[in-house]
């Protein structure tokens, strides 16, 4: 009986070590799932550390930066900014053509340049020498993304093909910038004014009786910079899933048109008639076959121009733009001192004033004629009338809020000095930019060759003495 006693114990505990052991190997079963949900995705732990403490967004991701001029370097900026280590490879002598262009300070990288190229490093190489390319290999297998805007061709020319450049580094994201996309211009080389005449911009900016005018904001070459930046972003995330590279373009031409969608939009919207909040309606000018240029009209559906402020005969800025939103219209009437038009059926209603435009905004003006831009917006803000001031480059330097947030920015420079920049726009708050000066005209070679791409010194001595990082024939020329 006491043996049966003690085996039934025994059992007994056996039973309950299995359920312990079971409980074990559950518990953290269930401890793992339940971290999973909550981190997501199998993502790592939430960060304790302080905002903008835990490094930044793109941190780890090396970028063979191939770019030139604006387009592509307004890309690889912005990836600098974001954290991105960013080797910029340039033509020994000369690098960046850019750097020598528009100088205003004799012997010192222009402002085209340092404006473009914060945050990176430099690196001369002539990617055509056997040296070079020797260098330029090891550095796509070292690189996650490759970003490029020569002319149509140019990389292929060098010997980067995709097939080659997949081959050395299947992981590589190759990303480009051209004028045109596959089709009948894909050959051209592109400027700035071409991609906007050809994206449609050209086309719809300025006034119905003057010539199709570019305009001052580079949508062509920072705005595509912009769109290729998100593909490579999202490229980068995609390898993250599939573990492979891809390629990048982004055609000036459709970043353009991409930033024209509404005229697009107004372009259909012709099959159905005038369209009427275009001034021209109100001015019984007829419409044509394409969508016209608008002057300074609203591109939404709320009508709005620009008008004159105290002061526009001798300044070119004292301007307002004026949108006469239509759930605000009493207190415009109000403002501007026509009380009745609150109810005449003339006014009262959006449809009604819609051919009456031109009239309206001549009263408009005559009211914000008597006053300064900044006194228009200290009367329309707080009432949440629509109106914004025409500033000019001097007001945006030194506007002091926009240097707190960083968006102007003043940095200095060994060979310039100080100068103003603009910052990084997109604000991240657990990823904070700082804006760094440009390099010098590879200033990071050796850096690079030896920390970055780990050449031993005897491999550098030969990259260097063959004259593909540029010093070697310098220093002949010299004795
Ligand atoms: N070492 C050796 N050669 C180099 C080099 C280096 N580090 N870097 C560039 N080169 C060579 C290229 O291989 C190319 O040679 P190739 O024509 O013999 O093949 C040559 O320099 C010139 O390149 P390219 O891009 O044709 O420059 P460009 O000054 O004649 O044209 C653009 C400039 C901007 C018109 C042209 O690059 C372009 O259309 N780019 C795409 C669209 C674009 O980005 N436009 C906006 C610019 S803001």
């Amino acid at each position: 009986m006491a043996k049966k006693t003690a085996k039934k114990a025994k059992a007994k505990a056996a039973a309950s070590k299995v359920k312990v052991k079971a409980k074990l190997v559950k518990k953290p079963a269930l401890k793992v799932v339940a971290k999973q949900k909550s981190n997501g995705n199998g993502l790592p732990k939430v960060s304790t550390k302080g905002w903008g403490k835990d490094g930044k967004a793109l941190e780890g991701v090396k970028v063979l930066d191939f770019t030139h001029v604006q387009s592509g370097p307004t890309c690889t900026q912005l990836l600098a900014w974001f954290g991105a280590d960013v080797i910029k490879v340039e033509r020994p002598g000369q690098g960046d053509i850019t750097r020598g262009q528009l100088v205003d300070v004799p012997g010192a990288d222009s402002l085209y340049f340092t404006m473009l190229n914060h945050n990176k490093r430099s690196i001369t190489l002539d990617s055509k020498s056997k040296e070079g390319m020797r260098v330029l290999e090891r550095l796509v297998k070292t690189c996650d993304v490759l970003v490029e805007n020569f002319a149509p061709g140019a990389l292929d020319r060098m010997g980067l093909t995709w097939e080659r450049i997949h081959g050395w580094n299947p992981r590589m994201i190759v990303a480009s910038i051209k004028g045109f996309g596959p089709g009948t211009y894909e050959e051209c080389k592109v400027y700035e004014n071409i991609a906007q005449c050809a994206g449609g911009s050209a086309s719809t900016t300025g006034f119905l009786d003057g010539i199709p005018l570019v305009t001052g904001a580079q949508i062509g070459d920072s705005g595509t910079g912009l769109h290729l930046a998100l593909g490579i972003v999202c490229a980068l995330m995609q390898r993250n899933r599939t573990g492979r590279g891809q390629r990048v373009l982004a055609a000036m031409q459709d970043g353009v048109l991409n930033l024209c969608r509404v005229k697009l939009r107004d372009q259909q919207r012709l099959k159905a008639g005038p369209l009427r909040e275009y001034t021209q309606f109100g001015q019984d000018i007829p419409f044509g076959e394409a969508t016209p240029r608008a002057g300074n009209d609203s591109g939404g559906g709320q009508p709005g121009v620009i008008l004159k402020c105290k002061g526009w005969e001798t300044d070119p800025n004292a301007y307002i733009y004026f949108i006469t939103q239509a759930p605000v219209w009493e207190k415009i009437c109000d403002v501007i001192g026509e009380p009745e038009w609150k109810t005449h059926p003339d006014y009262a209603k959006p449809p009604a004033r819609l051919p009456r435009l031109k009239q309206i905004f001549e009263r408009i003006e005559q009211w914000t004629m008597t006053k300064t831009k900044f006194e228009v917006m200290d009367i329309c803000n707080p009432l949440d009338i629509p109106v914004g001031p025409i500033l000019s480059m001097k007001e945006i330097s030194e506007d002091p809020s926009l240097r707190k947030t960083g968006t102007v920015v003043e940095v200095d420079h060994p060979t310039r000095g100080k100068y103003l920049s603009v910052g990084n726009p997109i604000k991240l708050s657990d990823s904070i930019t700082e804006v760094k000066r440009s390099p010098l005209l590879g200033e990071h070679t050796d850096e690079i060759l030896s920390k970055v791409l780990k050449f031993t010194s005897r491999e550098i001595a030969e990259i260097k003495a063959s004259g593909a990082t540029g010093e070697a024939p310098k220093a002949q020329a010299a004795e």
